[in-house]
């Protein structure tokens, strides 16, 4: 990752802690509240602050420029704004009344006179069903309800703007829109440009707004002000097109439909409608020789259309509802029996996290989809815009863990699969493979890439065998045997007297001996030493495994402050300490390397460095990590420790004091955020549901072997949501165990 980047300034605008709150919010009020939260270009949020009702101000994109995403409710004839902040003449604004969110899924209940509202924004979750998790769609379910025992007459109203497709409101774009058993409105740069970004939004592909076109169905494109004032004089839309097309900003262009429910007392189905953004080709991909390959959305080998894929994706409604709610409440009944903190931590992390990442396939040759050619491409979000950046990739790792491991593979292959053509220079591990930035992942063959060669050496080694312990897969280790042991070869020379060099904490600055770095280096060292075990290779087996040991012994030595209270942050820095995060490899991987010892003088040595916010990352500053913090009390020997640090993000993601997507970099003094945002490291706090599970231990002595776990991935045979594939990987998550500590 590159440091601190304009969004800084972001943070500087913090909004005033506002105490009039008058709705419930279940479990808490965070910052932003996901709202379309499904790639990098579908991101949408209410930034909430402490107290913003869905109503009381614009979803926003995750940079926090603005997306027009308007919702008004017409009862008996008065018009309620419901969602966005456009005011028409002569109507109210519906009263919030509760917020709850969970892993995929924020309720908003606003009411309108005698009517309850309740808008349900579902970001399907589904990790397993590959062409389900690639598709960039993302639900809204308005259903209305009487609350005063009375008749109503309802009609429902929503819109989007055309700042969905670009990140310069100056550009012209263009738009459609289709009608038959599916309504959408399609809308597009006039001018496209493929793999460009502008202010982070992709300058390529359409944004979709889809209805069914079920009884009382309206829809019309126009000005902002037009369309809405059209449905709040008549609770109906004209069927009409606007074909003048012009740009973003110019007399704003709106694409709305309206539903008319009639009279309305129990609560009715739900207006159903999805939002999209797709682009195609959808990754540039570096192959041999420098050519580069055009690799399309996994999604695309089930579909011929993008509206087949819409009208499946609203068809599939009822699936994707109680889908949605067996995963939260997995998630939910698994992060619980850590603390309720934690599962609140964790609730709000999946969807960020997972949505940073893209599945993709490529063509044959003879124009055919090839399914077994899967890769994943993930954003680092917020902090540069790289491709798959190995250090932010390592610090998601959990979450990938936790929902499907396979996953872990597609994220690595195209990282293995570049380093393994040739054209990079370096003897260490490649930083990203962006080139420049996402959706670009040309490579670095000039080898000038962000230099962090411990830090990424040993995060490839340790992800490949947790990702080989976990599955029972050897794939990766067979194909990418040599490359892992290259890696290898320059930890043996770097890990335990390691350069001044960067680690994945850039925004520190270089440091030579970080203690922090070594534990990783040679944690790495060790899991080659494993990964040769699983390839039966018993001379590296006992070699890897002694010069492990032997730097551990010496590591001791080097590392440990001469009060005997703590590991420095630099070998010889008497008074520097830092969060020993690495160690939690040695737990995933069941290294064995490190003595109980070290694991609880650190504990010791946390309990009592804390601030109001957490422990500091190190001595050089007083801000923190929030996944390092969660890696760290996935390792914690005591329940108090380790809760210490989940309470102290709790409070950070909890204490309405900044309105950014997760964080996961901040003052442990104040609670501010540093500028990290929406991030997909918040996958790391997902760190103490994976330690110990099934599959993990692998072999901890010579000979051994790993159990593992049935391929749960759908890939190759992609199928629609099937709920007896969610029993099963159900099941298959529940064989996983938990790490509480005592
Ligand atoms: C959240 O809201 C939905 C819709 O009102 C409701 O069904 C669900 O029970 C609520 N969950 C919690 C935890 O309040
Ligand atoms: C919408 O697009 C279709 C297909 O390109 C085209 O036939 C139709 O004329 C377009 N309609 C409008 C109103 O632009
Ligand atoms: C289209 O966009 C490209 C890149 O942003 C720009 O160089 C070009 O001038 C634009 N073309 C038109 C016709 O606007
Ligand atoms: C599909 O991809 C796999 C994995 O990259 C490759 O081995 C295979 O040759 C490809 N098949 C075709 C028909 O291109
Ligand atoms: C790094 O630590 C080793 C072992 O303590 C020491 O010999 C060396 O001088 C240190 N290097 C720097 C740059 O501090
Ligand atoms: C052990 O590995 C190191 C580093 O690759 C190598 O230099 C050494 O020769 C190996 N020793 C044996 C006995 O294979
Ligand atoms: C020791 O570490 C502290 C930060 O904890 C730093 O300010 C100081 O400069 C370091 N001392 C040396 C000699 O490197
Ligand atoms: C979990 O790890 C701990 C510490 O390594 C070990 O004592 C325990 O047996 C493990 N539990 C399982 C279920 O693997």
């Amino acid at each position: 990752m590159v440091s601190v980047l304009p969004f800084t300034i972001f943070s500087l605008l913090y909004i005033s802690v506002n105490a009039a709150v008058t709705w419930t919010a279940t479990p808490f009020n965070p910052h932003a509240v996901p709202l379309a939260v499904r790639s990098p270009y579908l991101s949408a949020w209410l930034a909430q602050g402490s107290g913003t009702q869905l109503n009381d101000a614009w979803p926003t994109f995750w940079t926090g420029s603005t997306l027009g995403w308007a919702g008004y409710v017409r009862v008996d004839e008065t018009a309620y704004l419901f969602m966005g902040t456009s005011g028409v003449t002569g109507t109210q604004k519906a009263v919030q009344k509760s917020l709850n969110w969970t892993s995929s899924q924020s309720t908003f209940v606003m009411t309108a006179g005698g009517v309850d509202l309740t808008a349900n924004f579902l970001s399907p979750v589904d990790p397993t069903d590959l062409v389900s998790q690639s598709l960039p769609f993302s639900y809204l379910a308005v259903t209305a309800a009487s609350n005063d025992g009375k008749s109503h007459s309802v009609q429902v109203y929503s819109d989007i703007s055309a700042e969905w497709i670009s990140g310069d409101v100056a550009l012209t774009a263009n738009w459609n829109t289709s009608t038959g058993d599916v309504l959408t409105h399609r809308v597009q740069l006039a001018n496209q440009s493929t793999y460009a970004e502008v202010g982070d939004h992709v300058q390529y592909g359409s944004a979709y707004y889809s209805t069914l076109n079920a009884n009382g169905v309206t829809y019309q494109s126009g000005e902002d002000a037009v369309v809405r004032a059209q449905f709040v004089g008549n609770g109906a839309l004209l069927n009409t097109q606007d074909t003048t097309f012009r740009a973003v900003q110019d007399r704003w262009p709106v694409f709305g439909f309206a539903r008319d429910l009639g009279t309305v007392n129990a609560a009715t189905d739900a207006v159903l409608f999805s939002i999209g953004h797709v682009r195609d080709p959808a990754i540039k991909y570096i192959v041999a020789g420098g050519a580069t390959q055009d690799r399309s959305l996994y999604f695309w080998s089930q579909y011929g259309t993008v509206d087949e894929a819409i009208a499946d994706f609203l068809a599939d409604y009822g699936n994707a509802l109680s889908a949605a709610n067996t995963f939260d409440a997995k998630v939910q009944s698994d992060a619980s029996k850590v603390s309720a903190n934690y599962a609140d931590i964790v609730a709000l992390s999946i969807r960020q996290s997972l949505a940073a990442f893209e599945l993709t396939i490529s063509k044959a040759g003879d124009g055919s989809w090839n399914t077994s050619d899967v890769m994943m491409f993930m954003k680092e979000i917020s902090s540069d815009g790289n491709t798959n950046t190995v250090d932010v990739l390592y610090p998601a790792w959990p979450v990938l863990l936790y929902t499907n491991p396979e996953l872990g593979k597609y994220a690595l292959l195209p990282l293995l699969a570049y380093q393994t053509s040739g054209q990079y220079p370096n003897q260490w591990s490649v930083h990203d493979i962006a080139g420049a930035h996402y959706p670009q992942a040309i490579g670095h063959n000039d080898g000038k890439d962000e230099a962090m060669p411990v830090e990424e050496c040993g995060n490839m080694l340790i992800m490949a065998l947790s990702y080989t312990q976990k599955t029972g897969d050897q794939s990766l280790i067979k194909t990418y045997y040599s490359l892992l042991d290259q890696w290898t070869q320059f930890l043996i020379t770097d890990s335990l007297i390691p350069a001044d060099q960067l680690s994945t904490d850039d925004f520190a600055g270089t440091l030579a001996n970080q203690t922090n770095l070594a534990i990783k280096g040679i944690v790495g060292i060790k899991a080659m030493s494993m990964i040769a075990d699983l390839m039966g290779d018993s001379s590296r087996v006992n070699n890897y495994s002694s010069i492990a040991s032997s730097y551990v012994e010496q590591f001791t030595q080097f590392a440990t402050s001469t009060s005997g209270h703590h590991l420095t942050l630099a070998y010889g820095n008497e008074s520097s300490w830092s969060l020993a995060y690495n160690l939690y490899a040695d737990k995933l991987l069941n290294t064995q390397l490190f003595s109980d010892s070290v694991y609880q003088m650190q504990d010791s040595w946390y309990s009592n460095v804390g601030n109001t916010y957490g422990v500091p990352l190190d001595t050089r500053h007083t801000y923190t990590k929030s996944d390092w913090q969660i890696w760290t009390a996935a390792i914690s020997t005591t329940t108090q420790t380790r809760n210490l640090f989940i309470d102290s993000v709790h409070k950070y993601a909890s204490d309405g004091a900044d309105n950014i997507p997760f964080g996961d970099w901040y003052e442990t003094t104040t609670g501010q955020s540093e500028g990290f945002r929406a991030r997909p490291v918040v996958g790391g706090h997902l760190a103490l549901m994976v330690l110990n599970s099934t599959g993990t231990t692998g072999s901890s002595t010579p000979g051994g072997s790993t159990t593992g776990e049935p391929d749960a991935s759908g890939a190759g045979r992609p199928s629609p949501r099937n709920v007896a594939l969610l029993m099963l990987w159900s099941i298959i998550l529940g064989m996983f165990g938990f790490l509480v500590p005592l």
